[in-house]
């Protein structure tokens, strides 16, 4: 009885193929590994990520220490905006300071004016004197300065990770 009914249910190599023959049966096995396998593959999926098996899971974000260049590549008494870092080179004579482009109200950019020798934020109207002090609108305190040292190779090389105090400034 078993034997015939396996003979209903499947056809034999001699019969040309291996393949299964339509019953209820049948099609729930298969749906039931189907289920399995799409299952297990979307629970792999998810716990290696797409990619995630062969690389590893860290955020690659620049380093906060970076080289500006040399000194004199900063024209004397001048204001550089270095977008891509968010920081200003402000340089007065020799001396040299890393002022942060972040406002101190909610974060917008400030900018740089040259007429009027301030930073003014354009969201909320913050101003700050050229050293960073703020003096009007709602910013609550001055603009963060970073360290800003020499390296060996007589680079400017400023690390956004340290603040340093106001007053701090590298004099070469
Ligand atoms: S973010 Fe600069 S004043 Fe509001």
């Amino acid at each position: 009885m078993e034997t015939r009914e396996k003979r209903k249910n499947f056809t034999s190599e001699s019969d040309g193929g291996i393949w299964f023959t339509f019953s209820r049966r049948n099609f729930l096995t298969l749906a039931g590994w189907g289920l399995f396998f799409v299952t297990i593959g979307a629970y792999l999926l998810e716990i290696m990520g797409y990619k995630g098996f062969f690389y590893p899971k860290v955020l690659f974000e620049p380093s906060p220490r970076f080289s500006v260049g040399e000194p004199k590549s900063f024209l004397e008494n001048s204001v550089t905006t270095l977008k891509a870092r968010k920081i200003f080179i402000v340089r007065d004579g020799n001396s040299f300071k890393a002022i942060s482009v972040v406002c101190q109200h909610l974060g917008c950019a400030v900018e740089f004016s040259k007429e009027k020798n301030i930073y003014e934020c354009p969201c909320h109207g913050s101003k700050y004197y050229r050293n960073g002090v703020n003096f009007a609108g709602p910013a609550p305190r001055p603009l963060n300065h970073f360290e800003i040292v020499l390296d060996d190779s007589g680079k400017l090389v400023v690390d956004t990770s340290k603040t340093v105090p106001l007053e701090t400034e590298l004099v070469v």
